[in-house]
């Protein structure tokens, strides 16, 4: 199936590692011109390497803290020397935030501000232009803990309310070309990650976990999530706005 993305402008906003990585592999793998931006310099360069060799090296990465920089002044920045963007995914985020329920605002503004607010602040900037050209895609990578509301209360509630931003922005945009969603990943396992972490320390857990939360019985591979995130871009998911997707093996 074609899916329309080749040669597309595509910026993918937490790109060095895991789901992001892989999501930036994917689209320079459908010969679309890439933008990443992550902390990590050297990961990036990595990946800006690998994904020169699959498309026409029109790549550009970005290092930036997103909790430190202004990401509305970056996304201004970034589109001045880039252009207008077709597809923006956004994949910064994580549950690696304060758990305590009691905690304070500033734990509660962080986990926002990491799962929600940096997207939000730079779609501020991205968006206008995809609605003057009529055409855009705006791909969120939530979690299944929005709809389960389990776990860390800080990461579920932040992920919920982006959700709820998708939910109710996306329809704003509806008529307008512009087709924006989420894809809510179960837990998924990669080398250094959370899950493959416990994996070694912890297998016990990891199996109790699965068997009683991912139907499927195993963890999800960042490709699973990748693939969905490609589809939400491409033209095929034209009929789509405000769609939270799940991808998480049934979790329960
Ligand atoms: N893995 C899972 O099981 C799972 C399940 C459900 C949902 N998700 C969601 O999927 C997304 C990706 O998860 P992941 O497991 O792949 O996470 P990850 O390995 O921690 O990757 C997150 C990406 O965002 C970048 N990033 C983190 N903080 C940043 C900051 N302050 N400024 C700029 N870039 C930053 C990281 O790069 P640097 O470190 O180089 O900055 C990295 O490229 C997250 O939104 C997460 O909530 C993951």
């Amino acid at each position: 199936m074609d899916l329309g993305i080749r040669n597309k402008n595509v910026l993918i906003v937490g790109a060095s590692k895991g789901i992001g990585r892989a999501i930036a592999v994917a689209f320079a793998k459908e010969g679309a011109k890439v933008t990443t931006i992550a902390r990590s310099e050297e990961l990036l360069i990595d990946l800006q390497k690998e994904i020169n060799e699959l498309n026409n090296e029109n790549n550009k990465y970005y290092v930036s803290d997103l909790m430190e920089d202004n990401a509305n002044a970056l996304a201004l920045k970034i589109l001045e020397e880039r252009g207008a963007f077709d597809i923006v995914v956004h994949n910064v985020g994580g549950s690696l935030v304060s758990r305590n329920a009691l905690g304070t605002l500033e734990e509660w503004q962080y986990a926002w501000k990491f799962n929600a607010g940096i997207a939000i602040d730079m779609n501020n900037i991205l968006i206008p232009p995809m609605i003057e050209k009529g055409w855009g895609r705006v791909v969120h990578i939530s979690s299944i803990s929005a709809k389960m509301l389990r776990g860390n209360p800080l990461y579920a509630s932040s992920k919920e309310f982006l959700n709820a931003y998708v939910t109710t922005v996306g329809r704003e945009l509806a008529s307008k070309g512009v087709v924006m969603t989420a894809v809510m990943p179960g837990a998924v396992a990669f080398p250094g990650s959370y899950w493959d972490n416990y994996t070694h320390t912890d297998p016990a857990r990891c199996e109790d976990f699965l068997r009683h939360h991912q139907a499927a019985g195993r963890f999800g591979t960042v490709k699973e999530i990748a693939d969905v995130v490609l589809f939400m871009a491409s033209e095929q998911a034209s009929f789509m706005q405000a769609a939270l997707i799940p991808v998480d093996g049934a979790n329960m």
